[in-house]
């Protein structure tokens, strides 16, 4: 929920990373991403650790979707992480950052050709690919560009993880990826195998996010394997990477209890040395972990600037922020905790709604939020929000995106600047009518 290196003092004086939140406010304004390093540091080499615990070969990809820029990448990169990227814009950032190609995976249910050109020209390690004309596209084009590009095939695997339907991806009509049912995933395996500019190279499922149980990566990979285990009977082929994706959930509330990683792990290692057939070499781990990253490393700060009292008694504590830089609640009723920082204990608990600035009656950031005496000019803390709040910004009702800030030891980085109003008039033009509507 809140970053490692939390501290409140007495006087309700909130710290991250030894930096007082009021003091960035104060320097960098509000609403401002906050993120701590010793907890993205800290989150990072427990994956890296619990995967080196296992004695098989495998790679942690962070997942970039959950929190990309270019010092993100960059720290990526250092900390010996691969990167899983989505898009062209996520490529090029990492690739600015100095990754290293071959540690990046592409994925995406849409890449277009320019997209598909940037990754094979650049050599990324595997593209993961998601439907037939996918595939025949970027068979064609690495013909074109005389080289075989290395594939992962995207299989969905009919698992439902317990999560909110947006965010669950492993069931068979999944807009993702080729389920294993209706000789859907056969056939494009065998299109693989069968092509002369492709390399497949194994296997991928994401089977959805934040989930709390460790039941439903195992079930992920004991149906990956069974099904390797079928074109190891039929045709001798057999992956040598295996990609569980992501979804480890986190805690956003007191009361969400993530699975235990090492655990989970080690089941998951069992399933590889079962199914792996005699003759064959267990193929390597991949992970893509992203919010489990970057989640509990991130806060933002709020000004508050309207207190409310509607009818029955509710109160609205309006913020300079809301949807625009979070869109989860609104997107998929997520839940977030939150603190008035500045409060000592002797203040009273009072139970609001957190309320954004967006007009939308829908940009509520926080239902019910127990907080300590908020008022006019305080400054909120909203837990929890490191992932999938920068990455999913908008500027929705011309508002400028916020800044993110990097706090570790006392010392405050600046990694991504504030937009600016002059920021989002850059590309737009002036009113040229075209020849018809100027008559
Ligand atoms: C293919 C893939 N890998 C990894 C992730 C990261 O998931 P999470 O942030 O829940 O770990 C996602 C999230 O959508 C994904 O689609």
């Amino acid at each position: 929920m809140r970053p490692d290196t939390y501290m409140k003092s007495s006087n309700g004086q909130i710290s991250i990373g030894g930096v007082d939140l009021q003091d960035l406010a104060k320097t960098y304004g509000t609403p401002l991403y906050v993120l701590d390093y010793h907890t993205l540091h800290q989150r990072m080499c427990r994956f890296q650790e619990a995967m080196a615990s296992l004695h098989v070969p495998g790679q942690v990809m962070y997942a970039g979707k959950a929190f990309l820029c270019r010092a993100m990448a960059e720290l990526v990169a250092r900390e010996g992480l691969g990167l899983d990227v989505v898009s062209g814009g996520e490529l090029v950032t990492a690739l600015t950052a100095g990754m290293d190609p071959q540690r990046i995976v592409f994925h995406g249910n849409v890449k277009t050709r320019e997209e598909i050109r940037l990754a094979l020209t650049h050599h990324v390690g595997e593209i993961v690919v998601d439907s037939l004309d996918e595939l025949r596209r970027i068979d064609q084009m690495a013909r074109e560009l005389g080289m075989v590009a290395s594939i992962l095939l995207r299989l969905t695997p009919g698992i439902e993880a317990h999560t909110h339907e947006f965010i669950r991806t492993g069931q068979f009509d999944s807009k993702f990826g080729f389920a294993l049912k209706e000789g859907i995933a056969d056939e494009a395996v065998s299109v693989a195998l069968d092509m002369s500019h492709v390399r497949l190279d194994g296997f991928h499922a994401h089977i959805g996010s934040q989930i709390l149980e460790g039941e439903p990566f195992v079930a992920n990979a004991q149906a990956l394997l069974a099904y390797s285990r079928s074109w190891w009977e039929r045709a001798r082929f057999w992956p040598r990477y295996l990609d569980l994706g992501g979804g480890f959930g986190v805690r956003y509330q007191p009361e969400d209890r993530p699975p235990e990683l090492e655990s989970l792990l080690a089941r998951v290692k069992d399933t590889l040395m079962e199914y792996t057939p005699e003759g064959a070499t267990p193929p390597e781990l991949w992970l893509e972990p992203g919010r489990s990253i970057v989640s509990e490393a991130g806060c933002t700060l709020y000004t508050i600037e309207a207190v409310k009292h509607v009818v029955d008694e509710k109160v609205y504590v309006a913020v300079d922020g809301g949807m625009g830089d979070n869109i989860r609640p609104a997107l998929y009723q997520a839940k977030y905790a939150a603190e008035v920082a500045g409060k000592p204990e002797n203040r009273p608990e009072q139970v609001v709604t957190v309320a954004g600035r967006y007009c939308e009656s829908g940009d509520i950031l926080i239902k019910d939020a127990l907080l300590r005496d908020p008022q006019v000019g305080d400054l909120l803390v909203v837990w929890g929000t490191g992932a999938y709040n920068y990455s999913m910004a908008s500027t929705y009702n011309r508002v400028p995106r916020p800044a993110v800030v990097l706090v570790h030891d006392g010392d405050v980085s600046l990694w991504v600047e504030r937009e600016s109003w002059e920021d989002l008039m850059r590309q737009d033009r002036p009113l040229d009518l075209v020849t018809s509507l100027k008559a």
